[in-house]
């Protein structure tokens, strides 16, 4: 019998549509100061600080569905995992969050590549370890962020690594852009410094370059612990410094843990009237119970340490790290009684987007000797250029303005060679691949770097 290639076609055509229905999470992407879904509604991050094990809880399948059951129970739509390994294969999690329509936010960095409060620095072996993270999640629809730094600043001394962590932005979000990938937000994550509160904020969303700011702010805080207030425990200094901020911001880390058990009452607040139309969110602190003492969930009782524990790959620092997740009780189900009765509509892109050209910048801080120690004029430490930055050079960097001048050029080329790319660029493509373009740029990052040194 012969098959008749109609039906044959039919039959393919509904197993790629098929396919294509279950791989596709709708993206999230920034519009003015709010996260959007593809189809205009706004996007409220209930996340959870997901890291099992220290290098990379994103490539063990079949522990991410048992924790995607439990996640999806709690009413979670986020996960925040801080370390990855860029070479392992994540399709079967991501996949797998993916069907459950929970997104990722993701740090770009390791202990190795971190951008250090003590003597900070941005060089061309973080930025490289940075692209490897991004070339592999972007491949992910519902990769929804990247970070570029978790709580670099951890003390009111440490302002000075601010231009650091700012320029690693800038040179991700021109790398991301150059490779014609999707505007995957990028942003920081930072400790709760009152000291340094608003000035670390608002110097992060300050500049007129675009390409100088983030695309989202980020704040780990445990201000609110048990039975507290909006005004008691400090959100409503949170929100008064927060108001008209021009990008999205959100908790990328809460949860008190010093009053037990914990209730999650400070979610009210986030959702609620008075900050859902500031803040985009929240992320608890954390899945698996371990020492720290902030688990949601856990994988059994505390391990034997020791030798013992040595030979047992599924414990680690005396907790066990994979299994069936258990709820610890009754925080788990406390914070699933929250975030049921937190929906906050938000506002349609539709509308929102008619009042973005409202949206203002604020100010840069100026320098203030023994609090924001950061001259708001001076140019940021970054490796490569746009052809935006030019505006805001400085002599000081006049041999890189040469080697970059070609790079971004050639830059313009690449990008408007990719279908992908819509902006408006008027540069003709030259036939470079975009992968030898970024063998050539990294040649030339190379180069700028020992001629800098050397200089
Ligand atoms: C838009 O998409 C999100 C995510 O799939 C969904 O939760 C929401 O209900 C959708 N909004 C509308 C208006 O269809
Ligand atoms: C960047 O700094 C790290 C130390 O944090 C160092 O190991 C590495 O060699 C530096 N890379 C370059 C290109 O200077
Ligand atoms: C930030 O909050 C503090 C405390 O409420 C307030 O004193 C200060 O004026 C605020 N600054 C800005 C710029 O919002
Ligand atoms: C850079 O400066 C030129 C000349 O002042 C101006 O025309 C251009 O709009 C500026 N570009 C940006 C991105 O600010």
């Amino acid at each position: 019998m012969r098959l008749s290639s109609p039906s044959l076609l039919a039959a393919s055509l509904l197993l790629s549509l098929q396919t294509d229905l279950v791989l596709a999470a709708p993206k999230i992407s920034t519009v003015g100061a709010k996260f959007f879904y593809e189809n205009g509604t706004q996007f409220f991050i209930k996340g959870i600080a997901y890291q099992l094990v220290p290098d990379d809880p994103l490539i063990d399948t079949e522990q991410c569905k048992r924790d995607i059951v439990r996640m999806s129970e709690l009413g979670a739509n986020a996960i925040r995992v801080y370390h990855v390994d860029p070479l392992a294969d994540h399709s079967g999690c991501m996949k797998a969050f993916a069907d459950a329509g929970i997104y990722l936010f993701v740090d770009l960095d390791t202990f190795h590549t971190q951008i250090e409060q003590q003597s900070p620095h941005w060089n061309a072996t973080q930025f490289a370890a940075f692209q490897a993270v991004l070339d592999e999640f972007q491949k992910y629809d519902n990769t929804a962020g990247v970070f570029v730094g978790n709580e670099v600043l951890t003390t009111k001394d440490g302002a000075a690594a601010a231009p650091y962590v700012l320029a690693a932005a800038h040179d991700i979000k021109l790398y991301r852009d150059r490779k014609g990938y999707r505007k995957i937000p990028v942003g920081y994550s930072a400790a709760d410094i009152a000291e340094l509160r608003p000035m670390l904020q608002n110097y992060m969303a300050c500049s007129p370059n675009p390409d100088s700011r983030l695309d989202f702010f980020a704040l780990n805080a445990y201000e609110w612990c048990g039975q507290s207030s909006y005004t008691f425990s400090g959100y409503v200094n949170l929100q008064k410094n927060a108001s008209g901020y021009p990008i999205p911001i959100f908790f990328s880390e809460t949860g008190c843990n010093v009053a037990r058990p914990r209730t999650f009452e400070d979610q009210g607040a986030i959702f609620g009237d008075e900050m859902s139309g500031t803040w985009s969110g929240s992320m608890v602190y954390e899945w698996i119970q371990e020492t720290n003492d902030y688990g949601l969930i856990s994988y059994g009782p505390p391990a034997p340490g020791g030798a013992a524990a040595a030979t047992n790959t599924l414990v680690d620092d005396g907790f066990t790290r994979k299994g069936t997740p258990t709820p610890v009780s009754p925080d788990f189900s406390n914070l699933k009684s929250q975030w049921a009765t937190l929906s906050p509509t938000g506002v349609a892109l539709s509308v929102y987007a008619e009042s973005t050209s409202a949206i203002t910048l604020p100010e840069c801080p100026s320098s203030t000797a023994g609090g924001w120690a950061v001259d708001p004029s001076a140019p940021l430490p970054i490796l490569i250029y746009g052809p935006r930055d030019h505006n805001y050079t400085r002599s000081r960097s006049s041999v890189l303005i040469v080697a970059s001048a070609t790079a971004s050029s050639q830059g313009l080329a690449s990008a408007t060679s990719s279908a992908k790319h819509s902006g408006a660029m008027g540069l003709g493509n030259t036939g470079a691949g975009s992968d030898g373009w970024m063998h050539a740029w990294m040649l030339l990052c190379g180069l700028v770097g020992v001629v800098a040194w050397w200089l």
